[in-house]
């Protein structure tokens, strides 16, 4: 039996990985202690309904949670960089980790991998491409993966004529035709940094250099990753688009257990795959080239655009303006290579300082 602590239980992934738990039942998986940040009305709901004594709010009891002797797998179900330290926490204590999290990676993929490796400890990515990937990649030798290929609906504004894209109003950039996400992470899908911020932390994951991680368009958004073999056959991952399925394989991985997600349907499908548009999704080009520089400049990347992100939603400024002004941000940002966490955190902070004032 996996005694789980869930990080974040009161967000939408910490909400489903209840879900999953039930649905697997108490001789597979069980969650002992479970921390959010600000929800405490919640997160006293949630623990009474599952009699679990040890619940706290913030970073510090996350990292107190995440290490604590009796649990087996850390669920990182926290939203944005305050993961960072309860994850580097529970590697440091040896404890398996479920991470939904993209920030952790994509601003310290080097860091947090290294740590991983050096502990043994296993993680397993619940993020939905990442998990396709991980999923994909079972059974296979480093040596036999040419290319790891995520695919990306292309949000609302694949097809938009140029002349409109620069009158695009929040309302329009949070229609997102396939997923129900938060204002963030719909933001980010119309701009396709989505797609950027996965790449970088598929690179990290998986071992890769940034060439051999790219995205393809594919608006039906059935595959959700591909790999491809040095000798050129490609394994794709499909399923109905649920976050259970992937919280699930992260708890259950090797094994797999039956889960309540109906099987993919896939009579009367047609797949279109397309190369996407890097002069209209400025922000997918700036985080491949972050992602080519390394060092804190994907940190500095995806701490700026969630500062730029928010003010587009105040309207402060039109949905063009997001990866112009995050390209002139990074233009200026002298990226540090090999930094410790406390100097991957200080950019992060000097890259929202810096983009509430671009
Ligand atoms: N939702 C998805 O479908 C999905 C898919 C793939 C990956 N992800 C990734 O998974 C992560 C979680 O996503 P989500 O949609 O579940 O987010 P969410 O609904 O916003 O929930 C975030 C959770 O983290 C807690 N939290 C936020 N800031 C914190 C802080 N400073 N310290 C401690 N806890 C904090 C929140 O607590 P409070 O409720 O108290 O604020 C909440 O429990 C994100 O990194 C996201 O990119 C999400």
């Amino acid at each position: 039996m996996l005694r789980i602590a869930l990080l974040g239980s009161t967000g939408s992934i910490g909400r489903q990985t209840i879900e999953v738990v039930r649905h697997l039942g108490p001789q597979r998986a069980q969650i002992v202690a479970m921390t959010a940040n600000r929800s405490e009305e919640l997160l006293r709901e949630q623990a009474r309904q599952l009699g679990i004594t040890r619940v706290g709010l913030g970073v510090e009891a996350a990292i107190e949670m995440a290490t604590a002797p009796d649990v087996d797998c850390v669920v990182v179900a926290i939203s944005g960089t305050a993961a960072i330290r309860p994850v580097w926490h529970a590697i440091q204590a040896g404890k398996r980790i479920a991470l939904a999290n993209k920030e952790v990676l994509v601003t310290a993929g080097e860091l947090i991998m290294g740590a991983v490796a050096q502990k043994g400890v296993t993680l397993v990515p619940i993020d939905s491409e990442q998990s396709a990937l991980f999923q994909c990649l079972q059974g296979r030798r480093a040596d036999e993966v040419a290319r790891l290929i995520v695919t990306a609906s292309g949000g609302p504004f694949l097809h938009t004529d140029a002349s409109q894209i620069e009158t695009i109003t929040p309302e329009q950039a949070l229609r997102h035709p396939v997923w129900n996400m938060g204002a963030k992470n719909t933001i980010d899908s119309s701009t396709l940094m989505n797609k950027g911020l996965e790449l970088i932390e598929a690179r990290w994951l998986f071992g890769m250099a940034p060439e051999q991680v790219s995205a393809l368009v594919h608006p039906q958004h059935a595959v959700h990753a591909l790999v491809e073999l040095v000798d050129g056959s490609l394994i794709a991952q499909v399923s109905r688009q649920d976050m259970r399925l992937c919280i699930q394989y992260a708890l259950t991985y090797p094994e797999r257990a039956a889960s309540p997600v109906p099987p993919f349907d896939w009579r009367g499908q047609s797949w279109q795959f397309s190369e996407p548009d890097l002069e209209r999704f400025v922000c997918l080009r700036l985080a491949i080239e972050a992602m080519q520089m390394g060092g804190t400049m994907a940190g500095y990347m995806n701490a700026a655009n969630e500062v730029l992100v928010e003010r587009f939603l105040r309207r402060e400024f039109g949905w063009l303006q997001i990866g112009r002004k995050l390209e002139r941000l990074m233009e200026r940002h002298q990226c540090l290579q090999g930094s410790s966490l406390e100097q991957l955190l200080e950019v992060d902070q000097q890259a929202r300082t810096e983009a509430a004032a671009a």
